[in-house]
Order: structure tokens, then C-alpha cells, then sequence
């Protein structure tokens, strides 16, 4: 009897193990990488209760058909949020079509909306940007962007990351601090839209999502950097539900020119290891908000656009900040020192 017994459980435990093996032949075999994928660890549920780690970043297009075109100084961003953070997911909520998302996924819409579409963690959500609120039409893709990012935010929870926002160090202090939703000023003292983070469901992204509909009359700010403030300080009383960092946090800098040139302008010999006198030092900054000179239609010495060449040649204090994660980049092949800003 025992002997059967032992014999059937064995018999059992070659069958399972053939299957298995069968199994693990089928998965890689067939698509060996997406099934590394599906077994890295990220993939589990992680055991933290704070902000979760994944990153929303929006990108809504001008027009119905154009592409989703990444230029260089916004895959460094995305590049970054990865190395410093290593998210979970990190979620393109766009509004572009299936084709202008193959597009972009196979090249066709350059090299660096190729290189970001096809990051493992990356994954592309498509969304519906609000047209219209408060009876008044929203015709900047800026503010249809500011709608889909608290709406996003507030439904998935993690952290709103403007594609020309530059993670310098992890954010997981900040993440864990115990706190529905931790946001920073910029300046002239104001609650940076650009960059935000919350809970699921955050008292903060809700309110602020509910009253967006209600405020909006398209100034620049009435419904997004106004009410972050007016919400941010407000939850501030109730214990938890909020943390304002200071402007050094996010947002160091600004969009006026004296900040930009500062940021952007190109000295010489600053290619070495050194701080030379006009160097910014951002140990107190997470995440550079590198405003873009463009806005405000000025013009900077040795700065044209972000490219791998201005970045890696360390002469300004941008390049300085986000060298780190180029040089990876460099060294691992991803970019070319003469690659363009639209890698096309
Ligand atoms: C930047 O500031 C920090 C803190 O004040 C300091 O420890 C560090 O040495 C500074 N870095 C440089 C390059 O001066």
C-alpha cells in the first residue's frame, strides 16, 4: 500500500514537473521577453501604503493627427523618473489614436518617442482631454493637459511629472512621509502644477479635480497653480493630508529671463568635475522644473534646444544637473552626440 502510494506521488510530482517545464518553454520560448517581464518582481503587488510609485506623465496633441514626437530633453525626463525611482508603471495618458501610437512605437514619430514607447515600465493610456468646462471652450493644450493629469492622478494615485520636469534624486522620503498628497512651491510663492503627487482618491486631487470643472475661465492659472494653492494650504490644517515643499523642492527656478539664463546659458570650461563660479548647487532640489525659455521668446547664449551635445557638454547649469542620466544613456547606446533635439 505505502509503496503504490509513494509510486503515485511520484508519478504526480514527473507530471507536474514535465507541465512545468512544458510551461516555462511555451512562455519563453515564444516571447522571452515578455515574459521577463511578466515575472520582474515590480510586477507584484508592492507593500507600501504611501504614494504609489508610478509616474503619469500627458501628452495631448495639438491637432487630431499629429504625432506624439518626444524631443530629446523630455525622454531625459522619463529616463530620469526610471533611474532615480525605478516606478512600477509609468503611464503616457494621451489622447492620440492606436496609429499615431505605432508611430511613435516604431520610429516613425523620431528616435526618442521610440525610445520611451518601448521602456518596459511604460505604458500608453488613452484618454479623452476635456474640451470645454464652465461653458467656456479650453483651447490651449496646456490646460486640457491640466485637466487629464488631476483627473488621472486622482483616479490611479502616484506622481504628476510635467515632461520638462528633471527628477535629480529619489523621491520615496517624500512618497512615504504619511502624507494623501505632497506638492511645492514656485515662485512667487504658488503651488507648482507641474509637479504634484497623492494618494488615490488624495483629498487634494479631488477637491481640486471637482473645482476645476467650476473655476475654469481660461486664464493661465485660475483653474490649476490657483486652486493647488488655495486646496494645497487649506488640507494643510487637516492632519495628513498634505505637505507644501519649499521652492527649492521642484521648482528652484522660473519662467522669468534672469532664472532661464541662469538655468540654460552656455559658459565656457565647464566640462569637468569641479564647481566652477557659476554653478547652482541643487542638493536641496528632487526635481528641477526647467521652465522653457521659449515661453517667454528669449534668447540665451550657447542654447538653441536640448540636445545630447548641450547636455553632455556640461556648460550650463542644466547640463550639469541631468548629465547623470545622459551619460547612461550615452553609455549604453541610446543616443548619439550629434542626435537633434527631435532625433529625427
Ligand atoms: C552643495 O551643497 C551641499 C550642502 O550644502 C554640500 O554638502 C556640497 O558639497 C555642495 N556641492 C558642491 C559641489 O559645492
Amino acid at each position: 500500500m505505502a509503496l503504490r502510494a509513494a509510486k503515485r506521488t511520484w508519478s504526480g510530482a514527473v507530471a507536474a514537473a514535465a507541465l512545468l517545464t512544458l510551461l516555462l518553454y511555451l512562455m519563453f520560448a515564444r516571447h522571452p521577453a515578455a515574459a521577463l517581464e511578466r515575472l520582474r518582481p515590480s510586477r507584484w503587488p508592492a507593500a507600501e501604503d504611501g504614494i504609489p510609485n508610478q509616474v503619469h506623465v500627458v501628452y495631448v496633441l495639438r491637432e487630431p493627427t499629429a504625432d506624439v514626437a518626444l524631443e530629446f530633453g523630455q525622454a531625459l525626463c522619463v529616463f530620469a523618473a526610471r533611474h532615480y525611482w525605478h516606478p512600477r508603471r509609468i503611464y503616457l495618458h494621451t489622447d492620440a489614436g492606436p496609429e499615431a501610437v505605432a508611430r511613435a512605437r516604431d520610429g516613425r514619430a523620431g528616435k526618442w518617442s521610440r525610445l520611451v514607447l518601448n521602456l518596459p515600465e511604460v505604458r500608453v493610456r488613452r484618454v479623452t482631454a476635456p474640451t470645454e468646462a464652465n461653458g467656456v471652450e479650453i483651447k490651449q493644450v496646456e490646460h486640457r493637459s491640466d485637466f487629464v493629469r488631476v483627473q488621472v492622478v486622482r483616479e490611479l494615485g502616484g506622481v504628476y511629472l510635467d515632461l520638462d520636469a528633471h527628477p535629480l534624486r529619489d523621491i520615496r522620503p517624500l512618497r512615504r512621509a504619511g502624507f494623501g498628497a505632497v506638492g511645492g512651491r514656485q515662485h512667487g510663492g504658488q503651488v507648482n502644477s507641474g509637479i504634484f503627487m497623492a494618494r488615490r482618491g488624495a483629498r487634494f486631487v479631488s477637491l481640486w479635480h471637482d473645482a476645476m470643472f467650476r473655476v475654469f475661465d481660461g486664464g493661465w492659472t485660475t483653474h490649476s497653480n490657483d486652486l493647488a494653492t488655495r486646496f494645497g494650504q487649506q488640507l494643510v490644517t487637516e492632519p495628513g493630508e498634505m505637505l507644501i515643499l519649499d521652492q527649492a523642492a521642484l521648482a528652484p527656478g522660473s519662467w522669468l529671463e534672469p532664472d532661464c539664463v541662469d538655468l540654460y546659458e552656455a559658459h565656457d570650461g565647464g566640462d569637468d568635475d569641479d564647481a566652477p563660479s557659476w554653478s547652482h548647487n541643487y542638493s536641496d532640489t528632487y526635481i528641477l522644473h526647467a521652465f522653457s525659455p521659449a515661453r517667454g521668446g528669449y534668447r540665451i547664449n550657447g542654447f538653441d534646444h536640448i540636445t545630447p551635445r548641450y547636455v553632455l557638454e556640461r556648460r550650463s547649469n542644466f547640463a550639469r544637473a541631468v548629465f547623470p542620466v545622459a551619460k547612461l544613456m550615452l553609455d549604453r547606446g541610446l543616443i548619439d552626440i550629434d542626435d537633434s533635439h527631435l532625433g529625427s
